[in-house]
């Protein structure tokens, strides 16, 4: 699951009623569980109580530096302070070890990564990030991290989204290649799902054009991610990736039926 957005208090008392099927099952936490440190904290601790295993990876909410959380800090810093307290509460996070996964259809490896995005998704009939941003101003679709989610030390998020990703590539490449993965992150992928966007500028706040191939590079049986507030099952490539995100009241409310916020993503019946 993800997008899980707990300020909200519906959303809250979905994620306190979340329960496992069993004593086994791990729970995957694809970013925005909230903005409030504490919020963020207090919900993983209570997944990780139910859960065999957790794992996060943050979204661009957990990053934001909001001005109503009294922990203020900023970019590397605070996505530091989250990994320390998630090793806390034994929550995995994109800095540790990946995960092993021996259940049914595995084995496999679980691995979160943290990759942002870099403006390359760039929004249509543009041909620089520049243009891009400006389209998205003019067109009045803009994303809150412009204002929230700062980078530092990084000069800007592009940088930041860079180097996490070349330090996330050398890590995926160190793998046993005898093994599948699921890939797990926050901002999809590759490209294609944000062609569901409503409004296409907003597709530039929602990935990188240099992890496009690693569905495939990386061996994935899955990729899950979230972000974009459309849950859906999709093939790429004949990789199953799985947007899980439960997203804001006023979006699940309106899809009519009450919300199923976990996806199974291994396991019996996959
Ligand atoms: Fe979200
Ligand atoms: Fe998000």
């Amino acid at each position: 699951m993800s997008d899980l957005h707990v300020s909200y208090a519906e959303n809250r008392r979905i994620a306190d009623g979340l329960k496992p099927e069993s004593d086994e099952d791990w729970l995957i936490v694809a970013g925005d569980v909230g903005e409030l440190f504490a919020d963020v904290e207090r919900t993983l601790r209570q997944l990780r109580a139910r859960f065999r295993k957790v794992i996060w990876t943050p979204g661009n909410h957990e990053l934001w530096t909001h001005p109503s959380d009294p922990v203020a800090l900023r970019g590397e810093e605070r996505y530091r302070a989250l990994v320390r307290m998630c090793r806390e509460i034994d929550v995995l996070t994109p800095e540790d070890e990946y995960a092993r996964w021996e259940g049914a259809s595995g084995p496999v490896t679980v691995a979160p990564l943290f990759l942002l995005y870099d403006y390359t998704f760039r929004a249509p009939g543009t041909r620089t990030a520049e243009e891009s941003l400006k389209k998205a101003y003019d067109a009045g679709v803009v994303c809150t991290d412009e204002m929230l989610l700062h980078a530092d030390p990084y000069p800007d998020r592009a940088l930041w989204c860079r180097a996490r990703v070349a330090e996330t590539e050398r890590r995926l490449a160190a793998l046993d290649p005898q093994i599948p993965t699921v890939l797990v992150t926050h901002w999809p992928l590759d490209r294609r799902p944000t062609y569901q966007l409503w409004y296409p500028e907003f597709a530039q706040w929602c990935g990188t054009v240099l992890t496009q191939s690693w569905h495939t590079r990386f061996r994935a049986a899955i990729a899950v991610y979230g972000h974009l507030h459309i849950p859906r099952t999709t093939t790429y490539d004949g990789v199953r990736f799985e947007e899980v995100s439960l997203g804001y009241p006023r979006e699940w409310k309106r899809r009519g039926t009450a919300p199923r916020p976990m996806r199974r993503i291994l396991g019996p019946g996959t």
